[in-house]
């Protein structure tokens, strides 16, 4: 094993964190369907955030084949404010092919890679973790740690291919999942993104990083401004209950119960029709940020009575003081604080 390998993995078994989805360093590997959840959580969320939900999924589902069986609304639900909603769709899609296979996950990167939804991540970080594959595992964390020790000058995300290669050199046959979780745990406590704490590094003897100035890498291309978008959701209110709508499988929040919307989703000038004609009374606005653009909503309060239309339409009425169990997407959720009270609850 190399030697940076070998000081990583020495630092690992003194400080690895404890989370909830780990086996301890050096145990055997835990069961592939803890390991696959949680690094689906874990994607683009922190693993504070992600912690009560994978309580929350593994109380509800203890095993793949309990998750394949469950109703799709409830897995949305469930999901709901975890974000990127594509990935609930795909865990869903992926835990059936995998209790199609009798509730075994593939053992190999490129087994895992054919389940739907299963990308080179995911592939790689259950491959090493569940399996003990040798598998480079890149993320954030690990791109970081990766270009302050090769003080790597190229820019992300040109880089990451120079990235990966420099990772795969590093990764041991022995412990790999132990050295891709140690990659992630000295990028999340040590090699931080502000302040790297360097006196405490491991691999401070062997970075080449440190000496130039790590907080520089990894060197990233300008960020392009992200573009605003404006859109409306629509709150529909008749004794207490509001009305809610079914968002379609396909596009952003796909699949999430949500409030009607001017289809600001979909176009960037968000401009589609109300579900009634009308009289709308604005509410005022909310901003939330997505990866792509960022939105600010704004909330139109309905002040009609045309029921027989609304009706006509797919949605449903849900109680208004119960707004909380209907797993809205956070941007939903924000958007209904201004609505106004009902019952003296919200
Ligand atoms: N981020 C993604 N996967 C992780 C893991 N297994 N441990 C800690 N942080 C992570």
């Amino acid at each position: 094993m190399e030697a940076t390998a070998k000081h990583l993995l020495d630092w690992y078994d003194a400080n690895a964190r404890v989370l909830p989805w780990r086996a301890p360093p050096g145990a055997p590997p835990p069961d592939p369907y803890r390991v696959w959840l949680s690094e689906v959580m874990l994607q683009q969320t922190t693993v504070a955030a992600v912690g009560p939900y994978f309580a929350k999924f593994l109380a509800l589902w203890p095993t793949v084949q309990d998750l394949a069986a469950a109703e799709d609304a409830e897995v949305m639900s469930a999901w709901a404010g975890l974000g990127y909603y594509a990935r609930a769709r795909n865990l869903l899609a992926c835990a059936r092919a995998v209790a199609a296979r009798g509730g075994v996950f593939p053992d190999t990167e490129e087994g895992l890679r054919e389940l739907p939804g299963v990308g080179a991540y995911t592939a790689a970080a259950v491959a090493a973790i569940a399996f003990a594959r040798r598998a480079a595992v890149v993320d954030a964390n690990v791109e970081r740690v990766v270009s302050r020790l090769y003080a790597i000058a190229t820019p992300l995300p040109q880089a990451k291919a120079e990235i990966r290669a420099r990772t795969e050199q590093l990764t041991p046959n022995d412990r790999p999942g132990d050295f891709a979780q140690a990659m992630m745990d000295l990028g999340a406590t040590v090699c931080t993104v502000r302040a790297p704490r360097c006196l405490l590094c491991p691999l401070s003897a062997d970075c080449a990083g440190r000496r130039l100035g790590p907080e520089q890498f990894p060197v990233k291309a300008p960020k392009r401004a992200k573009p605003q978008r404006r859109g409306q959701a629509f709150w529909i209110e008749r004794d207490g209950a509001v009305w809610l709508v079914r968002r379609t499988d396909k596009g952003m929040l796909g699949g999430m119960r949500a409030l009607p919307d001017n289809g600001w989703s979909a176009r960037s000038d968000g401009e589609g029709a109300p579900p009634l004609a009308g009289p709308w009374q604005d509410l005022g606005t909310v901003r939330h940020s997505f990866t792509h653009f960022d939105l600010d909503l704004q909330l139109m309060l309905y002040s009609g009575a045309d029921w027989a239309r609304l009706e006509q339409q797919p949605g449903e009425w849900w109680p208004a003081a119960q707004l909380d169990r209907a797993g809205l997407p956070t941007l939903f959720a924000k958007a209904a604080r201004l609505a106004p009270e009902t019952d003296g609850e919200n």
